[in-house]
């Protein structure tokens, strides 16, 4: 388990941590899927990958409750035909990109930040005390566009977020933000102290700290350039949460040409800013981690499309460094375009789930998204909790084994893993590969555990799900079956 919590470093793998000697290992783990996984599917394969799952719609959604929905646009049921994609109230033709699923569309229906009983609720609600005059967005609808997702951000054309492999698009243009930073620049147009919280979306593995929906909260603050040094001397001496118990902090951050300082920016300016945007930081985790007596926090550099210089803070937990957030001083550009040249400013953003996974106990992160009575009924509003084990249910283990193709990217599989078996399958492992010496056909064999979070799965009802995924596996990614 603490290593999944590690892997889940990929929650936010916009962008990359500095760091001088990391193993090879852990540079994989924090550069997280976007630099491991660049492939870009072709054209060809993606009409392949969508043409199953057209034609499915909602009208009976499970997630659908007559309470909740109505008014809200978000509540409403999506609808996906061949041409068409209906979510949010909206209709967006669909196009060679295409690649969202039904499966995932119904989870924007969820809206489990909005649950005040549910942990991912509960952390969003502690960590938004922490900031306590913030304008808080938390009901932005999850369709955004590349523009707002990427290009606003400053991310280059062939930034491996981008990809097809990594990122749902209902088009070209349009597609399900992959982080909360896509609402940044709306929101700073709107106040100089923002807070946004939203589901997010990424195509990802299958295990048990994975699931291509999530959680993300994004702050920013902006200061006014000329008087930012003595603004901000102010306001950290007038902070009285900075005796709020005692953390321990390591900061060996440099800026360098690496990690720089912005060259329009004034240096006493940027590391007032700087230091601003670690104090609050520090301040939160130490609101949200108020038991843990002496608690460790470390920040290193890292760099994100969007900030410069950009860090990452991590907190030592039961002897583990756990990545809690990416953050940095933001791109003027960006300020300009918010049409606030005259401010500085921090961001920052976190994935709620990692929290609530290590702070709950919660061994598995696909109950979150557990209907189950048992599950809901433990919590309660701005209480942390330890997660009381309801019995786990036997698991059951399948096979399957395929001759890949140069369209082959393993995010794909996973993707039609979670079509045919839903929140059924806790974990896709690739057992073996190998490259056949005269055909040079790589082969690879996939492990997959099905288990219910709620019931007893039986095998007959597993070789049915089983079946299905070898059919749709041809079919999907036109791959040979051994
Ligand atoms: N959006 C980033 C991600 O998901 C996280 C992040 C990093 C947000 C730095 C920020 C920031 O606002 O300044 O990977």
């Amino acid at each position: 388990m603490a290593t999944g919590m590690f892997r889940a470093a990929s929650q936010h793998w916009h962008g990359r941590a500095l760091r001088v000697g990391a193993s090879p290992k852990i540079r994989t783990m924090l550069f997280g899927q976007a630099l491991n996984k660049s492939t870009t599917l072709t054209t060809g394969q993606l009409q392949r990958t969508l043409r199953p799952v057209l034609c499915a719609s909602f009208h009976s959604s499970p997630f659908r409750s007559t309470s909740d929905s109505g008014s809200n646009p978000l509540k409403e049921p999506p609808t996906i035909t061949k041409e068409s994609i209906t979510v949010g109230g909206k209709t967006y033709e669909t196009d060679h990109l295409t690649n969202v699923t039904p499966t995932i569309l119904e989870k924007t229906t969820r809206q489990l930040h909005r649950i005040p009983t549910h942990p991912v609720a509960i952390i969003k609600d502690l960590i938004a005390s922490a900031f306590p005059d913030f304008k808080h967005y938390e009901t932005f609808s999850p369709v955004v566009t590349t523009k707002e997702n990427f290009d606003d951000l400053c991310f280059t054309s062939d930034h491996p977020g981008r990809a097809a492999t990594d990122t749902y698009y209902l088009n070209e243009k349009i597609m399900l933000r992959t982080h909360t930073s896509a609402h940044q620049l709306q929101v700073m147009t709107e106040a100089d102290k923002v807070l946004v919280t939203a589901d997010v979306y990424r195509r990802d593995e299958i295990d048990a700290s994975h699931y291509p929906v999530f959680h993300q909260m994004e702050g920013a603050q902006l200061f006014d350039a000329k008087t930012a040094v003595e603004d901000i001397r102010k306001a950290i001496a007038a902070d009285s949460t900075a005796q709020f118990g005692s953390i321990h902090t390591t900061d060996t951050t440099v800026i360098t040409s690496q990690n720089p300082k912005q060259d329009c920016h004034d240096e006493a300016a940027m590391l007032a800013t700087a230091d601003h945007l670690k104090h609050s930081l520090n301040m939160m985790v130490r609101k949200l981690f108020s038991h843990e007596k002496d608690l460790q926090v470390r920040w290193i550099d890292a760099q994100f499309p969007f900030t410069s210089p950009s860090w990452e803070m991590e907190i030592l937990y039961q002897g583990k460094w756990l990545e809690v957030l990416g953050c940095g001083v933001i791109r003027q550009d960006i300020l300009n375009r918010a049409g606030k040249p005259d401010k500085i400013g921090w961001a920052f953003g976190l994935g709620l789930e990692r929290l609530a996974l290590v702070l709950f106990g919660i061994p598995d992160i696909r109950l979150f998204w557990s209907q189950d009575e048992r599950f809901l009924r433990q919590f309660e509003p701005s209480k942390i909790q330890k997660f009381k084990h309801f019995s786990k249910y036997p698991p059951c283990i399948k096979d399957i084994s395929f001759w890949t193709n140069s369209d082959f990217h393993e995010n794909n599989f996973c993707e039609i893993v979670r079509d045919v078996a839903g929140d059924i399958a806790e974990t896709v492992e690739m057992i073996d590969e190998f490259t056949h010496p005269k055909t040079k056909k790589r082969s690879v064999c996939y492990r997959i555990n099905y288990r219910s979070m709620d019931r007893n799965v039986t095998n007959a009802e597993i070789n049915e799900i089983q079946e299905k995924l070898r059919e749709q596996v041809v079919d999907r990614m036109k791959v040979e079956l051994r």
